[in-house]
């Protein structure tokens, strides 16, 4: 690796760390883009519980799940994030995405002072696609979008957003912004075997700026501690 690789963050998934050559490069915004189901939510909680497993605050802004879902999900990997909640290391705030005039007003008037003052290593964001939803045209997408990736990169923290892939061509984002104001883009998939059964998941790094990464297409699976990306399975049967 280059002698100016940048510092890296690990994402809590040994596998996918071996891919990006020891984490995600700090400071940077990833998008993990996937499917409904395919683990987008459990990679940015695994993500979480590893940066406050290390003493590092994080905050986790859901447009999805309520916190005690949330919460519960991660217990049944036995990461505690309730536990973190309490001693002040991880701040979960979720936001309801019915209400988006209120939501939009709270993401730019409220939300940068907030994140400042709070001082998050890691920043989650679940998902970009009901946060962009919000807002009322394509070019208000487009600025909440950046608005959002820039806050994240002027807390220096390392950022992960998730997002919805399109139905109809899977390796880009429904919305095709998510992409554009990110540094990274993983890509979760369903993987078919020759008669188009669901047989398993892979994972694949599309894009991760100032670093080498591995370019194939990986196996993973729902561990009891969480995914567990094989960074060097060849021929596994995915498509
Ligand atoms: N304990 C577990 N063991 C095995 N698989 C699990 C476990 N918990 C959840 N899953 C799997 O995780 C999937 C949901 O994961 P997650 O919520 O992270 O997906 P997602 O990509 O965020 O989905 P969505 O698009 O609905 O937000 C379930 O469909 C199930 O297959
Ligand atoms: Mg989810």
């Amino acid at each position: 690796m280059a002698a100016s690789s940048p510092p890296r963050v690990p994402t809590g998934i040994a596998g996918l760390d071996e891919m990006l050559h020891g984490g995600f490069p700090r400071g940077h915004v990833v998008l993990v883009l996937g499917t409904p189901g395919v683990g987008k939510t459990c990679l940015a909680l695994q993500f979480v519980a590893d940066g406050v497993s290390r003493g590092e605050k994080a905050l986790y802004l859901s447009f999805e799940e309520e916190t005690e879902a949330l919460v519960a999900s991660a217990a049944q990997f036995g990461w505690p994030l309730a536990e973190a909640n309490q001693k002040g290391l991880l701040k979960i705030v979720r936001i309801d995405p019915q209400d988006a005039s209120n939501a939009l007003k709270r993401i730019r008037s409220q939300f940068p002072a907030e994140v400042q003052a709070f001082g998050p290593k890691r920043i989650v964001i679940d998902s970009i696609s009901l946060l962009s939803a919000l807002a009322p045209d394509e070019v208000e997408r487009r600025n909440v979008l950046f608005y959002v990736a820039r806050m994240c990169r002027q807390t220096g923290a390392t950022a992960v957003m998730t997002a919805e892939a399109n139905p109809l061509a899977p390796e880009v984002s429904r919305d095709g912004l998510g992409e554009y104001v990110s540094d990274g883009v993983l890509l979760l998939s369903p993987t078919e075997d020759a008669r188009a059964h669901r047989a398993g998941l892979s994972l694949k790094v599309l894009k991760m700026r100032r670093t080498e990464h591995t370019r194939t297409r990986q196996p993973y699976r729902f561990g009891p501690k969480g995914l567990e990306v094989d960074a060097h399975a060849v021929d596994f049967g995915g498509l």
